[in-house]
């Protein structure tokens, strides 16, 4: 296995803003781009190539096909059905399941044994059915989860704050869509910059303003798409931030959606949560200190994932 081959499953709006980034920021040393549409990938892999004189570091960028997979590290599959204006992540539930079977299937045959990157919606979902057709350990599927929303989160409040969105410390969690919610309880303890700025009596920010920033991040997505159709920049840098705590091995911390085992009382689902990511995929959940409502919201989002799930012949 080549410890820095990816291989992109999709080259739509979001594979390609993700291969953008990654060869923007050299995350990998070999990048391969498959669609079905061939010569679109074909044109893609020669467009970023001629800007690798550009880029940190020398890149082996190709289109291929899934024997290319054997070898490689990570597979990102973004593939898939896009929301459209006014359709929920729900949406895209069998649509979606019906095209990740077949790239499960593909990939199996391809002798593929590395990390599964998740990012076609609804994705906690489609990485659960990943996971499941693909008999791959738990730990090395994975779904992007809510590492985009959380992203969102650290901008909005960094905004408002005054302070570097990369250090504000605050999680989005649960589904990856319309159930997710701010773990306020970790954001707000005592030594955070959100609790010591809110707290004082001149700051821009109050605490009754949270719960409409959470509503924000958490819609955004419906207002991205009104605009331009479609999301891609930031989820395509999501990916390439998680992708980058693989391939270096970081141990960082990712609201990725990773598979719950009895953590958080739930089992046998895939749901945004923080977790430690590296070189492995998915070395462990980080159990958040949730207070009785988060809690709630958390079993709410779980029970509807759940519920989707057993919609679908996998
Ligand atoms: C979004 C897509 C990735 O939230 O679901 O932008």
């Amino acid at each position: 296995m080549k410890k820095n081959k990816v291989v992109i499953v999709g080259t739509g709006m979001v594979g390609m803003s993700y291969a953008y980034s990654m060869v923007n920021q050299g995350t990998c040393e070999e990048l391969v781009l498959i669609d079905l549409d061939k010569k679109r990938a074909e044109g893609e892999a020669i467009d970023l190539n001629h800007g690798l004189s550009f880029a940190p570091r020398k890149m082996n960028i190709y289109a291929g096909d899934y024997s290319d997979c054997k070898d490689a590290y990570l597979i990102c599959i973004t593939a898939g059905a896009i929301q459209l204006e006014g359709e929920t992540r729900l949406d895209l539930l069998h649509k979606n399941t019906k095209i990740m079977k077949s790239i499960v299937n593909e990939i199996k045959k391809s002798g593929f044994d590395g990390i599964i990157l998740v990012a076609a919606n609804p994705v906690d979902i489609m990485t659960y059915v990943c996971w499941k057709l693909s008999g791959y350990d738990k730990s090395k599927v994975i779904g992007s989860g809510t590492t985009l929303d959380s992203a969102r989160l650290m901008y909005t409040l960094g905004e408002r704050l005054d302070v570097n969105p990369k250090d504000i410390n605050a999680y989005v969690i649960g589904e990856h869509g319309d159930s997710q919610f701010v773990a306020w309880s970790y954001a707000l303890c005592g030594v955070q910059p959100i609790y010591q700025i809110a707290s004082r009596k001149d700051s821009k920010i109050r605490f009754e303003d949270l719960e409409k920033i959470e509503d924000e991040v958490r819609n955004i997505a419906y207002k991205i798409i009104e605009c331009k159709k479609s999301t891609y920049y930031g989820i395509g840098m999501a990916l390439t931030r998680i992708t980058k705590a693989i391939l270096e091995n970081e141990n960082s911390v990712l609201t990725v959606s990773s598979y719950l085992n009895g953590e958080y009382g739930h089992d046998d689902v895939y749901i945004a949560v923080p977790s430690i990511v590296n070189e492995n995929g998915v070395r462990e959940v980080i159990h958040l200190p949730l207070d009785n409502e988060e809690k709630e919201k958390l079993d709410k989002s779980v029970e509807i994932m759940k519920e989707n799930i057993n919609k679908l012949d996998i």
